[in-house]
């Protein structure tokens, strides 16, 4: 497995990722194109308007790949490419790519799952990682507690019920007028920092069900009334010009909200650590993954659960954590070394449909 060298390719929201990884876990390149200023402009991700940034730079992306990692398709094992979930415009533009290039230089082909990515990236950072482990997964679309036992085997243990913890973030920190054009998530934690998070009192969600699912659209409400109720006046009005008064009343609701968003994670976690003993009594680890384990509030609160709780905690480097090529090309290794993969496509030649 050492020889494997796989390219991964990851277009399911709106960043175009695409890296090279060998099969003892060295990135030999990775490029990341964000379609983040975009977002910023139009509140959100639009399908088509995402498919057409894909495709503006989906072969420059791989390109760069390759070249940064001095190689050309001909020295690669396989094509590993996110197949789902995620919007199936966005798909389809690295699933055509990762199809031209494997038939091109006759390559397998491996379809990978964009979740199982997030949580297999952990055995490329800690490579001693051995299965069973728990994973919580957070990000903007997905808020997942699963026990995984192998590679392709997994328990889901809990999920959310309506938002996830990402799209609460980036609505809040929309509301708050923050510059999202790095991204709502990063943006509310910076400003959180100025802020008392025992000012505002939200209600942890979903107390009363002793299980492991997730909500997250109450306490988006709990924010929007806060809001209002304070006049912090909201959308149109940005961070930038607000007055030092109106600031710190902005971050106190960004700190509450950020201490409750969180503490509804640490009881999930707690729990699930729990059953997964019950289930697995040799779990030694909690892998912490998806784009809102980058924030360093969550990783602290959560490494106070683990430590509870004699187990460690894995979680990837920031740039591993949100959306990237790395994952799905680790991924890919996984599967490959179990003989996981699909025959390369025929080879198409554009010019044959001329
Ligand atoms: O995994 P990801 O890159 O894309 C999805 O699969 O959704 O996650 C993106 C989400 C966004 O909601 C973003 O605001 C959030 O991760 N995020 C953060 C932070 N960095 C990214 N949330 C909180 N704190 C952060 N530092
Ligand atoms: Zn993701």
């Amino acid at each position: 497995p050492e020889n494997l060298i796989v390219l991964g390719i990851e277009t399911s929201c709106d960043d175009t990722a695409a890296a090279v990884v060998t099969g003892n876990g060295k990135i030999l390149s990775q490029i990341v194109s964000s379609q983040a200023d975009l977002l910023s402009r139009y509140g959100g991700v639009a399908p088509k308007m995402a498919e057409e940034a894909h495709s503006l730079v989906i072969d420059q992306v791989v390109q760069q790949a390759l070249d940064n990692s001095s190689l050309t398709g001909e020295d690669l094992s396989a094509v590993a490419v996110t197949i789902g979930p995620g919007l199936s415009l966005c798909l389809r533009v690295g699933v055509t790519k990762a199809r031209s290039i494997a038939g091109r230089f006759n390559l397998p082909f491996i379809g990978v799952h964009h979740m199982e990515a997030h949580t297999l990236v952990a055995r490329l950072v800690e490579r001693d990682l051995q299965f069973p482990f728990l994973a919580l997964l957070i990000s903007g679309g997905h808020n997942l507690l699963i026990l995984a036992r192998d590679v392709g085997h997994y328990v889901q243990l809990g999920t959310t019920i309506d938002d996830a913890i990402g799209e609460a973030y980036d609505k809040t920190a929309r509301w708050l007028g923050l510059d999202i054009s790095k991204g709502g998530g990063q943006a509310l934690e910076e400003l959180a920092h100025e802020g008392d998070s025992n000012s505002v009192k939200f209600k942890i969600p979903m107390r009363q069900y002793k299980d492991c699912n997730f909500s997250y659209a109450g306490l988006k409400t709990q924010v929007r009334l806060a809001i209002e109720s304070r006049h912090v006046c909201v959308d149109k009005n940005p961070i930038l010009s607000a007055s030092s008064h109106e600031r710190k009343s902005r971050a106190d609701i960004a700190a509450s909200f950020q201490r409750v968003a969180v503490l509804h994670l640490e009881e999930r976690c707690q729990r699930a650590i729990e059953w997964a003993k019950e289930m697995e009594p040799s779990i030694k680890c909690l892998v912490v993954s998806g784009g809102v384990a980058s924030n360093q509030y969550v990783r602290s609160r959560l490494n106070y659960v683990v430590e509870r709780n004699g187990i460690s905690l894995v979680c990837p480097p920031p740039n591993l954590c949100t959306d990237n090529g790395v994952m799905v090309a680790w991924t890919g290794i996984e599967h490959f070394i179990l003989g996981r993969f699909d025959p390369p496509p025929p080879a198409f030649d554009p010019e044959d449909y001329m």
